[in-house]
């Protein structure tokens, strides 16, 4: 099991293919976004810099993508070279992130569920906080923090399992196998409950926090039937919080 993304960059990138990425995580997360034309964006935790394109793509003004992983960081770069996109990678920690500037909006997909306890959470929350302008807004997804994992159906159909070990409490590890058509791997993260997401939000300076359920697309919906998405949207094991600091 790995929170390393370097061995496992590629088959990550797969994974970003499976319909429940682009019908609800995607979906849902650009509908938070809105629309960021003309904004200074900053991707943090951008992986290979899939959001941190689409951001821009959208009409963001100024990208920045900022991952912990030398490996993201390539493959993004590599992109970047390949189709210009005037996007700035730097390999960075969200937890001590210092920028010479500060931004519009936050953007941070699957971060905050790395944070191995309270005092991580917190420290990532204040790395964002002051990456941002006064009323800027911080949206993000993550592993579902009001979903007891001990007892959430099995999402094989997705393309995906979770399973835990122990007792489910501040910090349990939770495990995401990714099954590829001819692969599979594991990626790990851990369990914080909303209270202290909450507390950290606002002991880092955000005035207002919003949960969001995942949205479903209308082209996932007609693509894939209502029934096909229930056990996704009646225990959903990723959650969308959008934050204004
Ligand atoms: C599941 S990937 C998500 C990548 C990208 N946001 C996406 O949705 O495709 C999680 C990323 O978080 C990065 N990460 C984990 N802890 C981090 C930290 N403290 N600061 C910055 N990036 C971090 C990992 O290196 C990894 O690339």
């Amino acid at each position: 099991m790995t929170t390393n993304y370097d061995p496992i960059a590629e088959q990550y990138k797969l994974s970003k293919q499976q319909p429940w990425r682009t019908h609800i995580e995607a979906y849902s997360l650009l509908q938070l976004v809105g629309n960021p034309a003309g904004m200074s964006v900053l991707d943090v935790a951008c992986g290979e810099g899939f959001y941190t394109r689409l951001l821009r793509q959208q009409g963001a003004a100024k990208v920045t993508g900022v991952d912990l992983s030398q490996g993201m960081i390539d493959l993004a770069r590599r992109q970047e070279v390949l189709h210009q996109q005037g996007i700035d990678y730097l390999v960075g920690d969200a937890k001590n992130l210092e920028l010479p500037h500060q931004y519009d909006l936050v953007v941070a997909a699957y971060l905050l569920n790395y944070a191995q306890d309270r005092q991580e959470l917190a420290a990532m929350a204040r790395g964002i906080a002051r990456c941002l302008k006064p009323g800027g807004r911080f949206v993000t997804v993550n592993s579902n923090p009001a979903l007891e994992f001990s007892s959430a159906p099995s999402y094989r159909q997705y393309g995906f399992e979770t399973t835990i070990r122990g007792e489910f409490c501040e910090g349990t590890p939770i495990t995401w196998t990714f099954f590829l058509e001819n692969d599979q791997f594991d990626i790990e993260n851990y369990y914080l409950n909303v209270e202290l997401h909450e507390a950290a939000f606002r002991a880092a300076g955000f005035r207002e926090t919003r949960w969001h359920s995942p949205r479903l697309s209308p082209q996932g919906l007609s693509e894939y039937g209502a029934d096909f998405w229930i056990p996704f949207t009646t225990h959903p094991p990723v959650a969308f919080i959008e934050c204004v600091k």
